[in-house]
């Protein structure tokens, strides 16, 4: 299959495409570092993406930005950042990416435990990640061609508990190699609607 994982140089990304690269034709696209740039907050950049990388058989999206922070000081603005990145940018690869990808191909974002199992400062996150989950189990009843989707839902990596563990006290994180399992599932499985929560 020729797949596009968009985030594949971040955390889980990276381990993503590791799995999949020895059976598959792998492009790495991300903001800056992939082989190829996009910018999932641009509609003309994913637009530009689809033409550029013809029949394309899976999009996994392992990207999407979110404020952290507490609810009180959470402006509107600052929550904007998850609606155009996390979940607009995730959903436009989705609304523009049906139109070209292969017949049989599939999509797979990512959500995330928080909205299930809620942190402070997480409402925007958790807001996000709700509403990929949403979409995805709706989405996938109304796609044509036979487009799958899912989503993976991960629960805090061991990998970026550095980066993270402050704010996941308790929680028993995962590793990447566990939830990579989850996106190679949903490209080479054939359900559609999925929510991997990997909790
Ligand atoms: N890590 C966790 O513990 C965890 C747990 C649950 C859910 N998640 C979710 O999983 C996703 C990935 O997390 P991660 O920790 O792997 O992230 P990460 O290590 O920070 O990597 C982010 C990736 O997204 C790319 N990117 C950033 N902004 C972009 C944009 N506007 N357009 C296209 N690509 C963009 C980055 O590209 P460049 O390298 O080019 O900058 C990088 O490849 C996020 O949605 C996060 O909320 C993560």
């Amino acid at each position: 299959m020729k797949i596009i994982i968009i985030g594949g140089t971040g955390t889980i990304g990276k381990v993503v495409a590791e799995k999949l690269d020895p059976n598959h034709e792998v492009i790495i696209a991300s903001k800056s570092n992939g082989d190829y740039k996009v910018d999932i907050t641009s509609i003309d950049s994913i637009e530009q993406m689809y033409k550029d990388i013809p029949n394309v058989d899976a999009v996994i999206s392992t990207t999407g930005a979110s404020h952290f922070g507490n609810l009180s000081e959470l402006t509107p603005q600052l929550n904007e950042i998850a609606i155009n990145s996390k979940l607009k940018g995730q959903v436009n690869l989705v609304l523009i990416g049906q139109n070209y990808l292969n017949e049989g191909g599939s999509f797979t974002l990512t959500s995330g435990i928080m909205m299930d199992d809620p942190i402070l400062k997480g409402s925007s996150a958790a807001m996000a990640n709700g509403a990929i989950a949403g979409f995805v189990k709706s989405a996938a009843i109304e796609l044509k061609r036979k487009i799958r989707i899912n989503t993976v839902s991960p629960n805090v990596l061991e990998e970026s508990i550095d980066k993270y563990g402050e704010f996941f006290k308790g929680f028993n994180p995962v590793p990447a190699n566990k939830v990579a399992n989850a996106y190679v599932k949903s490209v080479e499985g054939a359900q559609t609607g999925q929510v991997y929560k990997v909790y």
